[in-house]
């Protein structure tokens, strides 16, 4: 088949969102929004009683997915920017230190990057190395007597590096650091335990690896992130509404306001369909197809790969070390990643994302700022076909280059 002429889309931009979405999250989010449609927790009437229930259901499935203590620790925000906000602010008090890496994305650096100038914060950025692993013991070296937080990235969307998030969530309880930690990339996709994972605060998204719509996600806090986080956003929360204080207790003490009842609604949906299918099946698939890719990618001439994938193509699916994010570069200066990108979703109806992917340091770490990479992800819905199509399509490209 000629794939220059296909007809046929592919899509695999799923670090940026899941695409497709499993028929149960629409047929989820179409029954709210017909049978139901009411605000939760503002009502007795039964349709406030079932709105109430969807999201309970979901607060109960993320609970299940990340083995939190209880569904009541699970906090729904509007996405994982959202929660790293509210995390890095709520938490961060005048003068505090926080030690971070190199291979974040700024929905971490920015925030930081503000609490600096608002709190007078301290930041150490831990660097990785160029395929952007962290050592854990640069960051024990990096505490201080004032370290409040770190926070860190579970694994890199540029290019898929798994960080060794458990071991430094334990040099952080050791130490009485807060452990926030971003499973952007993660949730869904890599197994996590948070009755074994020392972390604070646990911030996830719904529409990447949970299968969820856009405009949700949350994070899971530890009784102390609960405890001493501030709430920085205040109204009603349908309890306690004879008090003119926002309430303490969870969840409502971070979800005022009427919440998004049909994201969740979907939500839910969508981290019961990962719960059905296993985690570690969704991984083993899609690192199959991430490395077939990978494998057909790294002898085009003129290609290189970067993160894990750079030096071995095998992606271990019992143990791994990467998600199923592959970014490439080209050996050619004339190669500019943002045309091949448009020539894939052109001329052979292949969909990725290329550039900085919102998080420069991480190119700097890697040696790709300012071009930045093409950047291949791979979900559940792809096959081993669109994985072959996608690395036949780049030849094609590279062969002008
Ligand atoms: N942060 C998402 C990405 O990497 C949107 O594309």
């Amino acid at each position: 088949m000629d794939i220059a002429r296909a007809d046929r889309r592919i899509y695999l931009d799923n670090a940026a969102t899941s695409y497709p979405k499993p028929a149960q999250v629409w047929e989820s989010m179409a029954r709210y929004m017909h049978d139901v449609g009411a605000s939760p927790g503002r009502g007795g009437y039964g349709s406030s009683l079932d709105a109430g229930r969807l999201v309970f259901e979901a607060r109960e499935a993320a609970a299940q997915l990340f083995h939190a203590s209880g569904a009541e620790q699970v906090i729904f925000t509007p996405n994982v920017t959202y929660a790293l906000n509210f995390a890095i602010h709520g938490l961060l008090r005048r003068g505090d230190h926080v030690v971070t890496t190199s291979m974040e994305h700024n929905s971490v650096m920015r925030p930081l990057r503000s609490a600096q100038e608002s709190v007078a914060a301290e930041i150490t950025v831990v660097r990785c190395d160029a395929q952007g692993r962290l050592d854990p013991r640069d960051v024990r070296r990096a505490l201080r007597p004032n370290t409040r937080m770190m926070v860190m990235t579970h694994a890199s969307n540029v290019c898929g590096t798994v960080m060794p998030v458990a071991d430094v969530a334990r040099i952080a309880r050791e130490a009485g650091v807060l452990m926030v930690a971003d499973a952007a990339q993660t949730a869904g996709t890599v197994d996590i335990d948070l009755r074994t994972l020392a972390v604070d605060v646990l911030a996830f998204t719904g529409h990447k690896g949970l299968y969820g719509p856009p405009g949700t996600g949350g994070m899971v806090l530890s009784p102390r992130a609960a405890t001493e986080m501030a709430a920085l956003v205040q109204g009603g929360t349908g309890s306690r509404s004879d008090e003119e204080f926002q309430p303490g207790l969870l969840p409502d003490k971070f979800e005022p306001g009427t919440p998004n009842t049909l994201g969740i609604a979907g939500l839910g949906a969508g981290i019961r369909f990962v719960l059905q299918r296993g985690v570690s099946q969704i991984a083993m698939h899609e690192l199959r197809l991430a490395g077939e890719f990978a494998q057909a990618a790294r002898v085009i001439r003129g290609i290189r790969l970067f993160g894990p994938w750079e030096t071995d193509t095998s992606a271990a699916l019992c143990a791994p070390d990467r998600v199923a994010t592959v970014s490439v570069g080209f050996t050619s200066a004339q190669a500019d990643p943002s045309r091949v990108a448009y020539l894939l979703d052109r001329d052979f109806g292949i969909m990725v994302r290329s550039g900085l992917h919102c998080a420069p340091v991480a190119h700097r770490t890697l040696g790709t700022f300012p071009a930045g990479t093409l950047r291949f992800s791979f979900g559940w819905f792809n096959t081993i076909g669109d994985a072959r199509d996608a690395a036949g399509a780049l030849a094609q490209i590279s062969e002008a280059y």
